[in-house]
């Protein structure tokens, strides 16, 4: 059989596993694939633009929730030692957007304005019942259940070990109203609704947005419910999480699965939901700046990480240094993607529905 063909592309990502391109040029070669998918995808009139939006679209409305390969890349993002998060992340584990009022403020406190804004956003009241989908590490339902002592805040993860970490948190941080349940939400049984329904930056994991709102709509009151959800994007096109090209390293090493919305790409997926409001947010100051805290986080805590992973995933020298190189390119890459034209083109998206 014939060896598979070597593009360019998996040379340059060969070398950046390995470390040996030196932080300037790794960023000049990631300016060069954030420019070529903005050039790619913007089109030159109006009516060519809404075409390519609703190209995706109707794609994606003929797709099932999930691709193929979800789960090994999932893995990869989600099947890391807990010590790797608290390093990476500070004191609220949030990995997702903060909101930089003020580029001096710290990583935690960009964190905790992002969470009160997701409160203020949801208007929830002191008692009501709250739904975490996707909750990870658990940001927001200790950030919830500590705001609000008398709401009762349910997390839902697919991580088994993040239940464990997100109690232990609650014992630390002295919450009793907390209950983590260990599920793919799209599969368990609808046995609850709640108040308040959160969806943080997970809906670009999938496919068919319409499916997946419609299973969360489950979850949301009738009467008086909101679903509040974040998301990233590109101000006016969508795009699948793919190679666009033969040496495109980027989309086959680091971003292959899942779907980058458009700002206004969910608004087309409300058969089973009507939007409440909607809102953008500059890229920069949000997810651009919390993956530079991010990175700073990993360089600084290089020494403890390998040792956490080593430990972790029962790996030697090589394969530590090619995981850890993984997580700074795709670092330097959202940095790169969400700061560009001073975060004015990739932005965070903010929608809340009611149940129709
Ligand atoms: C980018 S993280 C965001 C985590 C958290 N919402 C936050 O803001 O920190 C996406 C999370 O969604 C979870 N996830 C994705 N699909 C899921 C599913 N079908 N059921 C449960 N959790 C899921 C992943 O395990 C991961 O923790």
């Amino acid at each position: 059989m014939a060896a598979a063909k070597t593009s360019q592309g998996d040379e340059v990502w060969k070398k950046m596993e390995l470390g040996l391109i030196p932080d300037e040029e790794l960023r000049r070669l990631i300016k060069i694939e954030v420019e070529k998918r903005i050039k790619w995808f913007t089109k030159p009139t109006e009516q060519e633009q809404l075409a390519q939006l609703l190209d995706v679209v109707k794609s994606l409305r003929g797709m099932p929730i999930g691709s193929d390969d979800d789960e090994a890349h999932n893995s990869k993002f989600y099947d890391t030692p807990r010590s790797f998060d608290i390093l990476i992340a500070g004191r609220t584990i949030k990995e997702t957007s903060g909101l930089y009022t003020d580029p001096t403020i710290t990583m935690d406190e960009a964190a905790e304005k992002m969470m009160d804004l997701y409160c203020e956003r949801a208007d929830i009241k002191d008692g009501q019942t709250v739904l975490d989908l996707g909750c990870g590490c658990g940001p927001l339902v200790l950030h919830i259940a500590k705001k609000y002592k008398n709401c009762k805040v349910t997390g839902v993860t697919n991580i088994p070990s993040q239940k464990d970490f997100i109690l232990e948190q609650c014992k630390i941080r002295n919450l009793s109203n907390v209950e983590i349940i260990i599920a793919d939400f799209l599969e368990k049984d609808i046995e609850a609704t709640y108040d308040r329904v959160f969806l943080i930056s997970v809906i670009e994991h999938f496919k068919n947005f319409g499916l997946v709102l419609r299973e969360i709509s489950k979850w949301v009151k009738d009467d008086g419910g909101l679903l509040f959800l974040e998301h990233l994007c590109h101000k006016r096109f969508a795009f699948h999480a793919a190679p666009i090209d033969e040496d495109d390293w980027f989309g086959k090493y680091i971003l292959p699965t899942g779907t980058l919305p458009s700002a206004n790409t969910l608004l087309y997926f409300q058969d089973d939901i009507t939007v409440v409001d909607h809102w953008v947010l500059n890229g920069l100051t949000t997810f651009g700046l919390t993956k530079e805290e991010c990175l700073k986080n990993l360089d600084n805590n290089m020494e403890e990480i390998k040792y956490e992973f080593k430990s972790y995933y029962g790996i030697g020298e090589e394969e530590t240094l090619k995981k850890i190189n993984w997580w700074r390119v795709l670092f330097i890459i959202w940095e790169e993607m969400f700061k560009y034209n001073n975060g004015e083109d990739y932005m965070v998206a903010h929608l809340l529905f009611k149940k129709k």
